[in-house]
């Protein structure tokens, strides 16, 4: 027998692994009722599922022939959308590829990120298997970014800095003016924008005349289409043309990208959805805000952060499990308190209102 673990890249030998979630099917199981039961508020996913136009798509797209590797028809659909040209712009499997891609560009092992928390954990992740080391900066008491504080944490070896906004999964937007501060430093700022169509903020406008500026988007979210894996990036016409030189090039499959091409030419129907989500946001906060027992944090994304008393968040994530109702815990110590629930329709509002109710 080979002793594989010799090897192995010593860093990745024991690396400390992405928090995914379990699918549907599993949580059933362990809460023990049907699938078709559950209340799975745990990954921020779209209620409403994607554009009837999607489906469509996806049916009809030939399955036989590869994606274009240039991305030439997707990258003109997402300009139309976004109003920046398709030089600035690249698709990938999900935001969370780019995130990959953009390490892969950057961070050699032995350099430094720095990642604002709590936040979003795919950014430590990848610097793990990456083998760069991570200068975390505390977030403020509200949660916003220490902007003074990531200056300080900037050292030589410092290659990009990571904000979410809004933030998951506190669901604060980060301003302009600190991006702008941040963008001076002459590093790569990534300014992850997964929730961007939740609450119409951006630091796009500023890619034009920031050529270290990377946002980051996905249809995972918004255009409910999470299961097929279409994010993109908008950026310097020099940080896309390196992206794409590095990117595997059938990296968006055929399916994902003829889904996003119909959710893009569909996107005021998926947008009158995003507005039934953030109604039903405002009425989830002001429900958990007369809750005693629960501080909820106001949000700008598709979930909103609770606190619960001291000590309880394991259990109370526990009990609602066993009531067939799935929320987020954190790693981050300062979330310890505290769990994620995402914005469902309505009807999964209520059923975890009740749930929690009396466990708090
Ligand atoms: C902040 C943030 N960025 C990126 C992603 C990943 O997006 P995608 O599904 O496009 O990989 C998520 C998913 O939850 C997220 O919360």
């Amino acid at each position: 027998m080979t002793d594989i673990d010799r090897l192995v890249r010593p860093h990745l030998a024991e690396v400390r692994t992405y928090g995914s979630m379990d699918p549907p099917e599993v949580l059933a199981r362990r809460a023990g009722i049907p699938t078709d039961r559950i209340v799975k508020l745990n990954g921020n996913e779209n209620p409403y599922g994607p554009s009837p136009r999607a489906r469509e798509a996806v049916a009809a797209v030939p399955l036989h022939v590869y994606p274009d590797p240039l991305q030439r028809s997707i990258r003109e659909s997402l300009s139309e959308y976004t109003e920046i040209g398709p030089e600035h712009l690249i698709a990938g499997a999900g935001a969370d590829e780019l995130i990959d891609l953009v390490f892969r560009l950057f961070v050699s092992p032995g350099d430094r990120i720095v990642d604002c928390d709590p936040t979003f954990a795919m950014y430590a992740f990848l610097a793990r298997v990456s083998d760069a080391e991570i200068a975390m900066v505390p977030r403020d008491d509200l949660f916003d970014v220490d902007a003074a504080a990531v200056k300080h944490a900037i050292d030589d070896k410092t290659k990009v800095i990571f904000i979410t906004s809004p933030n998951n999964p506190t669901g604060n937007v980060t301003g302009e003016r600190e991006v702008l501060e941040l963008l001076e430093t002459g590093r790569v700022v990534v300014v992850d924008e997964a929730y961007f169509e939740f609450c119409g903020r951006t630091v796009a406008g500023l890619v034009p005349n920031h050529d270290n500026l990377v946002v980051l988007r996905t249809l995972s979210k918004w255009a409910g289409i999470a299961g097929l894996r279409f994010g993109y990036g908008i950026m310097s016409s020099g940080i896309a043309r390196r992206l794409m030189d590095i990117k595997q090039p059938y990296n968006v499959n055929v399916a994902a990208e003829a889904a996003a091409s119909a959710s893009l030419a569909d996107a005021p129907a998926l947008l009158a959805n995003v507005g039934k989500i953030v109604a039903e946001r405002e009425r989830l906060f002001s429900a958990l805000s007369a809750m005693p027992g629960v501080t909820p944090t106001p949000s700008h994304g598709n979930f909103v952060l609770c606190q619960v008393a001291p000590g309880t968040a394991g259990e109370v994530y526990e009990d609602l499990a066993g009531k067939g109702v799935f929320v987020r815990m954190f790693d981050s110590p300062r979330l310890a308190d505290c769990f994620r629930v995402a914005v469902g329709a309505p009807s999964d509002s209520d059923a975890f209102l009740e749930a929690l109710d009396g466990l708090v």
